[in-house]
This record gives structure tokens, sequence and C-alpha cells, in this order.
């Protein structure tokens, strides 16, 4: 059987899509692999099993939610099967912090039987805001996406040390944030062009009506704010504006990715 490089990912905004995107690419080159791609971000890509052959390399990106992988993603995690095989970690995060998502992940594919690899704490423009994170992935990301896959690669060529990967993090990880219930709200401009139900993860907006959307199924993921061509799409939740105001304050400040190998 010929090694695959099976990029998985979760990505209402993109930003995780490309920098996963990019390392799996920078593999299948350097492995001379075929490359799979299984987009999570819509309900119809989570049902399936997820069947990963001998050799296959898992590259596995997820955007960080609350300082942990987003939890509609468990359940999907539990339906790919392997044994042993190599698996790369991209969470991608927005210019605040990972906190302890890089952990749990490395935690959940060990305890699985996989064998985490190396592990990337990459920057994406936050879901909140486009001050916050502005613009990325951009040329440099995608660079050092590329770069952490050489070294990847090379560390899988060299063989395993058998080790656990070490990553930041603590545990008890970081507790889950009280549920906020609100759903986006519509400016006049809306059109009824239907990007923002199309491409919402868990199908909270009406296709009958996109200015209708659930708040209890809303992840406030904000893949309707950030589709929408004429941009009628916002929140309007105290809460979720406050903290907007806060990250735009306190994490303006341009981080560096973070990579552990
Ligand atoms: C509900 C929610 C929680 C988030 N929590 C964090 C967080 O804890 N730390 C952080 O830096 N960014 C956080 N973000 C921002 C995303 O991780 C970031 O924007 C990422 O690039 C989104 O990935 P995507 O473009 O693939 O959807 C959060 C975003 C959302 C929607």
């Amino acid at each position: 059987m010929e090694r695959k490089i099976r990029a998985v990912y979760f990505s209402p905004t993109h930003c995780t899509k490309k920098l996963t995107t990019k390392t799996a690419e920078k593999l299948s080159e350097l492995f001379e692999a075929e490359m799979e791609t299984m987009d999570l971000t819509l309900p119809e890509g989570r049902g399936r099993e997820i069947t990963l052959d001998n050799k296959d390399i898992l590259v596995f990106g997820f955007p960080v939610y609350g300082g942990r992988i987003p939890l509609l993603l468990e359940p999907v995690i539990e339906k790919i099967k392997g044994s042993g095989n190599p698996v790369v970690i991209m969470a991608v995060y927005g210019n605040r912090d990972f906190d302890d998502a890089v952990l749990e992940a490395r935690d959940i594919f060990t305890e699985k039987g996989f064998e985490v690899v190396s592990a990337g704490a990459f920057i994406g423009e936050h879901s909140y805001s486009k001050n916050v994170g502005t613009g990325r992935p951009d040329m440099t990301d995608i660079k050092e996406a590329e770069e952490f896959a050489v070294k990847t690669a090379e560390k899988i060529k060299t063989g395993s040390d058998g080790g656990i990967l070490k990553v930041f993090g603590n545990k008890p990880y970081k507790e889950r944030s009280a549920g906020i219930v609100a759903a986006p709200e519509t400016k006049e401009t809306c059109y009824d062009c239907m990007k923002c139900a199309k491409g919402c993860p868990v199908s909270a907006i009406s296709f009958d009506n996109p200015r209708i959307a659930d708040a209890e199924k809303c992840i406030h993921c904000c893949a309707c704010v950030k589709i929408c061509p004429v941009e009628a799409k916002y929140f309007d939740n105290e809460m979720m504006k406050n903290f907007t105001v806060m990250l735009e304050t306190k994490f303006a400040e341009k981080k560096e990715n973070t990579v552990f190998i």
C-alpha cells in the first residue's frame, strides 16, 4: 500500500485550511506521496469514519477555541482510526493564546495509539476581529509551515525515539468557557446569496431566510460574518462585543508561530 499524506481539518474561516494544506502539500512533495484532503468544516464532512492505512501520515488541523480543541470535534476525532500512524498537529489560534489546545490534541492522539511527531501553533486572523492577527496566515506564516513540514519529514525519516512529544500546556486543561447563546444579526444589505447558510458548520442559518439563525446551534465561529460579500452579518451580543474590545486592546501585537518537533 502506497503511503498517503492525509490532510484533515476543521476551518470555518479558512486560516486552518491554508496552514494545514500547505504543511501537507510540502510533506507530500518530500515523501513523494499522494495527498488526500478531508474537510470537516461542514456537517456532511464530519459523519464518515477516517481510516488510515499502514504508513499514512495524518496532518490534523483545528482552530483553537477558548484555549482548547473545539468541542464539536471530539466525536469526529473518535472516528479517526489508525495504528501507530504519525500525526502532525496544526493548532491555529487568533493571536491571543493557544493555552492547552496543543497538549490536549497531543494527549488525545497519543491515547488513540498514534505517534504525535510534531505540533505547530500557528496564527490566523481572529474570527472575531480583523484587527487581531490581521491578514494571517501571511506569506511568512506559509513559509514557516513549509519549514515545519521539512523538519517533520526529517524526524519521520530518522525514526522515532519512542518519547512523547514535549509541548506547552497544562493539565487539567483550561475550562471551557460558559456557552454564550447568540446568533448573528443581519443588515438590510443582505441579498439572499445564501453563502452564509452554505458555509455554516452547524447548519444554524435557515436556507428559507438567511436572516433567521438558531442561537442554540450557533458556535460563533464567524464563518457567516467573514464569508458575507456585503458584510451584512454581525454579532450584537454584549459578551462577544466586550471580548472583542479586550482582544483588540490587549492582543493586537503580532505574535510568532510556535513549533514543537
Ligand atoms: C469560539 C471561538 C473561540 C476562540 N478562542 C480562541 C482562543 O482561545 N485563543 C486565540 O488566540 N484565538 C481564539 N479564537 C480565534 C481562532 O482560533 C482563530 O481566529 C483561527 O484562525 C480560526 O481558524 P479558522 O480560520 O480555521 O476558522 C477563537 C475563535 C472562536 C470563533
